[in-house]
């Protein structure tokens, strides 16, 4: 028997075979659809990207005032038990990098190669998957902010295409949304509230997430919220503290934001209570244990999705012929030495990739 742990690691190389294979679902529900994933979604400049490298535990994205983020960024956490941590584009298969000031300038360079160096934004994903010690195995989606106008060199059309490109994420009842709002601004006019309320009345899969806590007009505070008294979701409200502009400018490094972090609540007259459940390390651990309660109840309908997928492959390569060998590709190596009897996954993968690829 599996532990949890590798179950969700097999989900999310499931996960990357299937976007390996393009959308490979026919009629139905795709298995891409059928797992679940985390996007964040908020305001611009209201601390996503922030919020995701805590998560992660690395800098690697590009953040900062403005539109920064432009394109969906499908970010998968691999967790390896020791050896470098490293990341690899979809884009550039094959290509490791250890560098992680290279992978945000890959996601820049990839960025402006669908959009240009305009304010444009795509619908387009950016696939990137990171293997690391330091991780747990989560698959998430960082998006561009909704915002509220058009900015000189935006078409008006923009408020309304963002929109629309955030709630196809997140209306997906899969999809946990992290809805970040700064705490700077009312919670009562949160764009990630007002559009995760709107997906999620309920507030089963919706994770609020409080960010610039420090920023707050002094003799103020935020506990209304992070106590759920203003905005009743069914998950605890989780409040963070990232890296300031002028932390990024002087290069404050992950652990010690994380420390500042902590220590932050935990000297914090308005929320040292609520210390141990605030926090970017809590958010994941949090999250982490969110998505293996979702996977448990998720593994009949993905064990029988997988078997359906395997039979329309097995019909194809009936159809189309069987191939002589196979070549070490990129679906391949992320099932892993995923087997089982007769034709297995791991055999029909690559063939499949070849069929019906989308590249
Ligand atoms: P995004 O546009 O939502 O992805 O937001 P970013 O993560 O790019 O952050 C936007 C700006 O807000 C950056 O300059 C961050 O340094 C700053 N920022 C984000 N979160 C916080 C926070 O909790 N406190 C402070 N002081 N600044 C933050
Ligand atoms: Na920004
Ligand atoms: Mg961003």
């Amino acid at each position: 028997m599996a532990t949890m742990e590798s179950l969700i690691g097999l989900v999310n190389r499931i996960q990357m075979a299937c976007t390996v294979l393009g959308d490979h679902g026919g009629e139905g529900m795709s298995l891409w659809e059928a797992l679940p994933t985390v996007a964040v979604v908020g305001g611009q400049s209201s601390g996503k990207s922030s919020v995701l490298e805590s998560v992660v535990g690395r800098d690697f994205l590009p953040r900062g005032s403005g539109i920064v983020t432009r394109r969906p960024l499908v970010l998968q956490l691999h967790k390896i038990e020791r050896g470098t941590e490293y990341a690899e584009f979809l884009h550039a298969p094959r290509k490791k990098f250890t560098d992680f000031a290279a992978v945000r300038k890959e996601i820049e360079d990839e960025t402006e190669r669908v959009t240009g160096r305009s304010k444009a934004i795509s619908n387009r994903p950016i696939h990137l998957s990171i293997y690391s010690p330091n991780v747990v195995n989560l698959t998430l989606i960082d998006l561009p902010g909704l915002t509220k106008v058009a900015v000189e060199g935006q078409p008006e059309s923009i408020v309304e295409d963002i929109e629309n490109m955030v709630r196809s994420y997140v209306e997906k009842p899969n999809c946990i949304i992290l809805a970040i709002s700064p705490a700077n601004q009312d919670i009562a006019t949160s764009d990630a509230i007002k559009l995760a309320r709107e997906v999620d009345p309920t507030g089963e899969r919706t994770f609020g997430v409080v960010t610039k806590l420090d920023l707050m007009d002094k003799g103020t505070n935020c506990l209304d919220v992070l106590e759920g008294r203003s905005y009743r979701l069914q998950h605890p409200w989780v409040g963070i503290v990232n890296r300031s502009q002028a932390d990024i400018n002087k290069n404050v490094d992950m652990m010690a934001a994380r420390r500042k972090e902590q220590e932050y609540f935990e000297s914090s007259p308005d929320y040292g209570h609520l210390a141990p459940k605030m926090g970017s390390v809590y958010l994941a651990k949090l999250l982490s244990r969110h998505l293996e309660s979702v996977i448990r109840q998720k593994i009949p309908s993905i064990v029988a999705l997988i078997n359906k997928n395997i039979d329309d492959i097995n019909a194809e390569l009936d159809r189309i012929g069987r191939p002589i060998g196979t070549d070490g590709g990129m679906a391949c190596t992320v099932l892993g030495d995923h087997g089982g009897e007769g034709m297995s996954l791991w055999e029909a993968l690559p063939t499949v990739a070849v069929v019906g690829g989308q590249s």
